[in-house]
């Protein structure tokens, strides 16, 4: 069974301050919330244990945006597994666009990222996609194709989200046709070992088109920017209305 994964990538956003302001206003949206929908915030790394702290016993589960490889050592401003599995992290954002656009990020290091977050018993939410040029170029399909074979290299499908993020669709307001997201997660689950791995679609996921890309009979959930930073807006993502 392919599970429901709905998160929050909150970025560079948010003081512990306004992480436990947000919690207010979020958590009793979730009493509508269905049972089998996960529901996961990634939050900045400083953010992690006081929202931890306040998920106790929460079906939000707790995400973070990056993972080194190593287990400790002289890597300044990376972030170790034990690190985030101490403080009751469970997922965690790998070879998101950002990383590899802003922070050289490449499919080996996201391949070494993925494998040290299995190691340690999180789950990794593994993200692909094009940009406007690859894709006017007709090259999303081998692009996406090559993040996923270079990337998945000896890691284990069993624990495993992928998410599907067009990089033009990406904080700009212009989403991607669900259809399109539909067609293109299809192929990537084509090129899976395990059929149940969850994909979800990202790229200005809003409360306005969450609907209609969850009616997607390939889409198992969203991974989601800007409108996860708002109580209300990714409370009612969350609550997407099934069609
Ligand atoms: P967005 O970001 O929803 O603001 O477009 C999505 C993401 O980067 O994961």
């Amino acid at each position: 069974m392919r599970k429901i994964v709905i998160a929050g990538n909150w970025k560079m956003y948010k003081t512990q301050t306004e992480s436990l302001e947000f919690l207010q206003g979020f958590m009793s949206h979730l009493e509508e919330t269905p049972d089998e929908r996960e529901v996961v915030l990634a939050a900045p790394f400083t953010a992690l244990s006081i929202m931890s702290k306040n998920l106790h016993g929460s079906r939000v589960q707790l995400g973070a945006q990056n993972i080194h490889w190593e287990e400790m050592g002289a890597y300044t401003g990376e972030i170790a597994g034990p690190m985030l599995t101490e403080i009751g992290v469970r997922f965690v954002i790998v070879g998101h666009s950002e990383r590899r656009q802003y922070f050289g990020e490449t499919d080996e290091t996201v391949n070494l990222r993925l494998k040290a977050a299995q190691r340690y018993g999180l789950t990794p939410i593994l993200c692909v996609g094009e940009t406007k040029q690859q894709r006017d170029a007709g090259e999303t399909e081998s692009l996406i194709s090559t993040q996923l074979k270079k990337g998945l290299v000896d890691v284990d499908q069993e624990n495993l989200v992928i998410a599907y993020e067009p990089i033009w669709a990406i904080g700009t307001g212009d989403t991607c046709e669900s259809k399109e997201a539909n067609r293109v997660i299809g192929l990537i689950r084509t090129q899976l070992i395990n059929p149940n791995v969850s994909i979800q679609y990202g790229g200005s996921v809003k409360p306005n088109n969450i609907d209609e890309i969850m009616a997607q009979p390939e889409i198992d959930g969203a991974l989601v920017g800007g409108a996860s930073l708002e109580a209300a807006s990714f409370a009612r993502i969350v609550n997407f209305q099934k069609g």
